[in-house]
């Protein structure tokens, strides 16, 4: 069916109003009338108003349901689970920052005889518009904290003012130590006494953005926004036990922590966790290596919508492993050792017997000596039939032991071993 113009919108109006008139006979409520929505700068909320719709009976009393999409458009896509009831005409729902929203409301038979729930009517909010976008804050010490942004276009006279709660009566304080990036400010470090654990801060960054004075708003709940820096592991013997411990900055409550030990023994690898304690204890095997990292948990009982992580620790180690082949090594360190003990001791035997063993060798000029003067005198005595030649008497060994006395051997083999 083809609707030309003005025509065809016309017809469809008439016949929007025709089956709305169905809906009412069927017994539908008639939905809200004049919706708005509105940004409430001062306390950062969004404003619902709405009108009791026309044509309901003096005897039908009815409430509202008030749908929150975060969604850039109107009708939402997707379910929310953000809804609330009330039988009033205007409703007023924190935010955490300016953003695109949608928002549906319904009318509900409170006591109204036969009635059913209207159609949802919706209606869209956009954000004032932006000087920055992904801003974003890091609680990571004791009254400390990081906020930083992406500036959306160049601002040179951008601010940044926070106050703690939305209270909108306490005083806006200025930002101290802007972080910058060239000569644009992208972030503040803010260290105040009034940043403690589980507080809200509130944010209004301003500045003239195209000859006009922006004011964009932020809400962040530090107990939301922490972060735990890199821990530290350390590994004690206790006993039978090795003990291992984290060392990490103590801002938060320690019943929001839970702590993570991945570790490994002999190449093993496993993993305790510790609730509350910083520290756990293990079995210690004497033979193996451990390698400990150790990692802390901000739970999500403690504010946060979901658990954060620390960053894993750099590694401690512990102990040695044992080796598999240490038999063999042994043997091969021990069997040379022994060697040259056994041949010291052979040597110093050696020498000490020398004598004995190896018997002096008459000196050869004696011999010679004897065969001379047996010559001189004796040739004619040999001839004569004279002395025959008698070798110088030889030294015989008597009395030697060649197994040394134990007492000699001792002092030389203990200092082999
Ligand atoms: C809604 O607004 C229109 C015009 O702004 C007005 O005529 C109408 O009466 C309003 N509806 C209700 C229920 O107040
Ligand atoms: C949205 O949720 C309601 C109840 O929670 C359910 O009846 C409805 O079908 C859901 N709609 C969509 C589009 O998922
Ligand atoms: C709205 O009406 C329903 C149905 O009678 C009731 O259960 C609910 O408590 C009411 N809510 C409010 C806020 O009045
Ligand atoms: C916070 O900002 C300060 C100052 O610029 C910087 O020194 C520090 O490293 C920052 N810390 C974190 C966790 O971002
Ligand atoms: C931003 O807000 C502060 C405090 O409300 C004000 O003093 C300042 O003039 C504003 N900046 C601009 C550019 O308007
Ligand atoms: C935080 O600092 C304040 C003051 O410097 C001190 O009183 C408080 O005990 C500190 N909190 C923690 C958890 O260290």
């Amino acid at each position: 069916m083809v609707l030309p113009g003005w025509g065809g919108s016309v017809l469809l109006m008439c016949m929007s109003f025709a089956l709305d008139g169905l809906a009412s006979l069927s017994g539908d409520l008639p939905p809200p009338e004049n919706l708005s929505l509105s940004w409430d700068s001062s306390v950062l909320s969004l404003r619902v108003n709405w009108r009791e719709p026309v044509g309901l009976g003096t005897d039908c009393k009815v409430n509202y349901t008030i749908a929150i999409y975060n969604e850039q458009k109107c009708p939402p896509r997707s379910n929310t689970s953000e809804k609330h009831r009330t039988d009033r005409l205007n409703f007023e729902h924190s935010i955490s920052k300016e953003d695109e929203i949608c928002v549906g409301i319904t009318t509900n038979p409170m006591d109204c005889e036969n009635k059913k729930a209207s159609k949802e009517v919706y209606k869209h909010l956009s954000p004032p518009r932006a000087l920055v976008k992904n801003f974003n804050c890091v609680y990571y010490a004791n009254e400390t904290m990081n906020c930083t942004w992406t500036v959306v276009k160049s601002t040179p006279d951008l601010q940044l003012f926070y106050r703690e709660e939305q209270n909108n009566k306490a005083i806006l304080k200025h930002c101290m130590s802007y972080i910058t990036y060239g000569n644009m400010k992208t972030g503040c470090h803010l260290h105040d006494k009034g940043l403690t654990f589980q507080k809200n801060v509130y944010f209004v960054i301003n500045g003239t953005g195209e000859n006009q004075l922006i004011n964009n708003r932020f809400m962040v709940d530090i107990s939301e926004s922490v972060k735990i820096l890199k821990p530290k592991v350390s590994i004690t013997q206790e006993g039978e036990r090795l003990h291992f411990q984290t060392i990490t900055s103590n801002f938060i409550p320690s019943h929001c922590l839970k702590y993570k030990y991945f570790y490994s023994r002999c190449k093993k690898e496993s993993e305790e966790e510790a609730q509350e304690m910083s520290s756990v204890y293990v079995e210690y095997d004497t033979g193996c290596r451990y390698t400990v990292r150790g990692q802390v948990i901000y739970s999500s009982l403690c504010g946060g919508k979901q658990e954060i992580e620390s960053d894993i620790s750099e590694p401690e180690y512990f102990g040695e492993d044992g080796d598999p082949n240490l038999p063999f090594k042994v043997a091969m360190i021990i069997t040379p050792v022994m060697v040259c003990c056994s041949l010291i001791v052979a040597i110093v035997l050696f020498r000490r017997n020398k004598d004995i063993i190896l018997p002096k060798i008459p000196e050869p000029s004696m011999f010679f000596k004897d065969m001379l003067n047996s010559t001189t005198d004796g040739l004619s005595k040999s001839l004569g039939g004279g002395k025959l030649y008698v070798p110088v008497k030889e030294i015989v060994a008597s009395g030697v032991n060649v197994e040394p006395k134990s007492a000699l051997l001792h002092p030389n083999h203990e200092s082999c071993i």
